[in-house]
């Protein structure tokens, strides 16, 4: 080899090194997405007492090691240092839900120092240059709906509106954002399939009903917020939560077959009937609707999503379960076992943007369990995931922001304390919060984008 080509190939493989390594250490925001952080109250605020899910810890065997929101992360006495952690890497919107449960803790009360808290902390992020985006809904119900039948109760749609409208009114008339559910369709599974949340029900007949009591409520939600709000760029969606499933074994119909209908049940038949005002469901052996719902067609002015992972589809063949869905063998799991799989990200983004071609995306929530304070698994997932949705813009979709699940650690539903989806660590004993290692990644991440 020539002393030429020997020098050039030093250089290159130097120029490689550092820009395999800056890529690890700068992976870049695409244009034109905004960096955003997720939470939601129950999981974060404590003292949610009025909750079902509050009533519902309290019984044994039902969460992870007992374990009980309690104070959750003591965000109701913390929420100025929050915004100041937010403040301080640069993020430009935080998306957290409003409890129902502490605005009306009994049906048609309204609790004006809740009402407050919240006036506070929408304050406290304009002050600090971030922009809210509220979720109404996050899983959980005052207990006296629940108590009145939760979504199944004739009632509970008019009952939600009225509360929307409070909010809307009293509490943030100037919010732009809103998602009024998050992730109904794992609201309603996890709570009348699985049977391991409220109501802890396994009757899909009564699953039907709460669906369509849940259409109705957003629907109803949906015109109070436009034609309440002061801010005249309003817009309304849902968090969805979208899943790549797929057939264990390519050779067989069953297992694919299977994937299919769950994919068209659990990612698409729920936006769909939004979008078009009919509920249409067929799922053999399992559930069936077609049912037009009144004001429902085309109440969402943009696609929200919420993606984590991928599912391998197994046909059974054995009733009540008829399949189970595993993680593929050898893949790269986070701390809670799930598949970290970004092509699965671009998949979803890509396909969304092709069903619904009108409509901003807005990546509502993604993010990874990862315990430990030198979080290199988090990182990473960030950047192959950024890499990803960078993939999908190129193919088409219109993402304009990517919030991170979550900002703190928090109490993660009947997984408990354990799993730790924060950028910053919480110590449970004394509510100390720490950056993890990914903070100050993602600052240089956030601050270039802005350039
Ligand atoms: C959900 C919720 C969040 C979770 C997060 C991690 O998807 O269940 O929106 O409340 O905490 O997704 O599981």
């Amino acid at each position: 080899m020539s002393k030429f080509w020997r020098s050039f190939s030093k250089l290159a493989f130097v120029f490689f090194i550092l820009s395999a390594g800056s890529r690890f250490l700068h992976a870049a925001m695409p244009r034109g997405v905004d960096f955003c952080v997720s939470t939601s109250a129950h999981q974060i605020e404590g003292e949610n007492r009025f909750s079902d899910w509050w009533v519902f810890e309290q019984k044994s065997g039902v969460i992870k090691n007992g374990d009980r929101s309690g104070k959750a992360t003591d965000h109701l006495r913390l929420f100025r240092d929050d915004v100041a952690l937010m403040k301080s890497i640069g993020v430009k919107r935080y998306r957290f839900s409003i409890e129902w449960a502490r605005l009306e803790p009994r049906e048609g009360e309204f609790d004006e120092e809740a009402a407050d808290w919240y006036r506070s902390l929408l304050s406290e992020l304009k002050s600090a240059g971030v922009e809210p985006m509220v979720t109404l809904h996050h899983f959980t119900l005052p207990q006296w709906v629940r108590e009145k039948g939760g979504w199944e109760w004739a009632g509970a749609p008019e009952r939600f509106n009225r509360y929307v409208e409070k909010v809307v009114r009293e509490i943030a008339p100037d919010v732009r954002d809103w998602n009024t559910f998050n992730e109904p369709m794992v609201h309603l599974v996890t709570g009348y399939m699985a049977g391991v949340v409220p109501p802890q029900s396994k009757d899909l007949k009564q699953m039907k009903v709460a669906l369509v009591g849940v259409l109705k409520s957003h629907a109803l939600a949906y015109e109070t917020l436009h034609r309440q709000s002061r801010n005249t760029s309003v817009r309304v969606g849902v968090a969805h939560h979208l899943r790549v499933f797929e057939a264990e074994r390519w050779w067989n119909p069953f297992d694919q077959l299977t994937a299919f209908f769950l994919d068209k049940a659990f990612n698409w038949a729920f936006i769909d009937a939004i979008e078009t005002g009919r509920l249409a469901i067929s799922v053999p052996g399992l559930m069936s609707a077609n049912e037009k719902i009144e004001n429902l067609q085309g109440t969402q002015d943009f696609m929200g999503v919420n993606y984590y992972s991928r599912d391998q589809v197994y046909f059974t063949g054995m009733k009540p379960q008829m399949f189970e869905l595993h993680v593929k063998r050898g893949a790269p799991v986070s701390d809670m076992g799930w598949e970290i799989y970004p092509d699965g990200f671009s998949q979803i983004l890509v396909e969304v943007s092709k069903r619904y071609p009108k409509h901003s995306i807005l990546v509502t929530e993604n993010g990874i369990a990862d315990n430990q304070l030198r979080d290199s698994k988090r990182i990473a997932f960030v950047r192959d995931h950024l890499s990803a949705l960078k993939i999908a813009i190129d193919q088409g979709a219109k993402v304009e922001t990517y919030c991170y699940w979550s900002l703190l650690d928090n109490f993660e539903w009947v997984e408990g304390f354990s799993p730790r989806f924060g950028l910053f660590h919480v110590d449970y004993s004394t509510f100390k919060r720490t950056p993890r290692e990914s903070v100050e990644w993602i600052k240089a991440l956030v601050s270039e984008s802005g350039r």
